[in-house]
């Protein structure tokens, strides 16, 4: 008989009943059944994009699709934004827990009014954010666990440009609940990174984007391959509604415009949802606006979801047993 694998125990997998401390945060168009549930089955945690179903009642079959496909953990990314026209929040929010789901994450605005409902219902509350003063902030308000995200991530890293080798421990040092880093993880170095600079875990947007499961073109895949990290582009600076994303004409062109002194609405058209969501359906990685993060350079394949999880850790524990380990003399 063989001995079960090591594994990585932390205040993360212990809170969140998970055997991986690793985590596939919310993507928008990516975060669907079949990639979350392949998450959940590799003993990560998943999260389910709520306003990527376009109906509260979308998202209550997504989810039931998820646990038609897997009896693990997984959960649901709710996405604040401060838009003219918001989306029901509250809508999404009741079908989330009335359809059991017990994890939520966060991100964008903070979530005070959704975790008074959140809370009382058994929701774990994960809160995505991009400092350290917003992470006290979420604490204060009673969330179970921070996600902090880096200057390095894909999509929204704040204003304050702070990478991730700061950020991590200066949030560490500052919090008491459990800190799971994000932004700049791909691999077990990575990972063993993360938990040396105090955190339970870290989270991972563009290393899952490109794995088998993801519902994405293949061709996109194998442009996140080849693409290096210098390889992204931040829109919407002048607007202090920063995002990272793959470089490309449209990118550039709504950098250029801005940059210039252009309105939000001339470049509207350019970073349509709608061209985004085109993107990953066929393939053409100049169609639109779409995220992906700097730690592209270091992806260079495209594997299952489950080979990925297993890989990490099992070399996140060679590493920390082998030459991390071995240093000491
Ligand atoms: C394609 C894509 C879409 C994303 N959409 C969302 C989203 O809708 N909501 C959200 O909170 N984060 C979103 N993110 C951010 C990720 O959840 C995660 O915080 C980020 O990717 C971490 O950085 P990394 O890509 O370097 O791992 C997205 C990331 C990617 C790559």
């Amino acid at each position: 008989m063989t001995a079960p694998a090591p594994r990585l125990r932390t205040r993360f997998t212990e809170l969140f009943g998970v055997e991986h401390p690793v985590i596939q945060g919310g993507m928008q168009w990516v975060g669907r059944a079949g990639l979350v549930a392949a998450v959940a089955e590799s003993g990560a945690l998943g999260f389910l994009t709520a306003l990527t179903q376009p109906t509260p009642e979308d998202l209550v079959k997504e989810i039931l699709r998820t646990r038609d496909l897997t009896d693990q953990p997984f959960g649901v990314n709710l996405t604040i934004l401060p838009t003219i026209n918001p989306p029901p929040y509250a809508e999404y929010r009741q079908a989330i827990i009335e359809s059991g789901v017990r994890i939520v994450e966060t991100a964008g605005s903070m979530p005070a009014e959704h975790l008074e409902v959140f809370r009382p219902a058994g929701v774990k509350v994960i809160h995505k954010c991009t400092s350290v003063r917003h992470a006290l902030k979420a604490e204060a308000l009673g969330v179970d666990a921070v996600s902090i995200d880096g200057f390095e991530c894909a999509g929204h890293p704040g204003e304050d440009d702070i990478p991730g080798l700061v950020l991590i421990p200066r949030a560490t040092r500052a919090l008491s609940i459990p800190v799971v880093a994000s932004g700049g993880f791909a691999d077990a170095r990575g990972l063993v990174a993360a938990l040396a600079l105090g955190a339970d875990g870290v989270n991972m947007g563009t290393r899952f984007l490109c794995t088998e499961e993801a519902p994405v073109h293949r061709r996109i895949k194998e442009q996140i391959v080849a693409a290096t990290e210098h390889d992204t582009e931040l829109i919407f600076r002048p607007l202090r509604n920063t995002a990272r994303v793959a470089r490309n004409a449209v990118s550039q062109e709504v950098v250029r415009r801005l940059d210039a002194g252009a309105e939000f609405a001339e470049v509207r058209e350019l970073v349509a949802g709608v061209r985004g969501r085109s993107v990953y359906e066929n393939g053409d990685p100049e169609a639109g606006i779409w995220s992906v993060g700097m730690c592209q350079g270091l992806i260079d394949d495209i594997p299952t979801v489950d080979a990925l999880v297993s890989r990490i850790v099992a070399e996140a524990v060679d590493l920390i047993a082998g030459r991390l380990a071995s240093a000491i003399s």
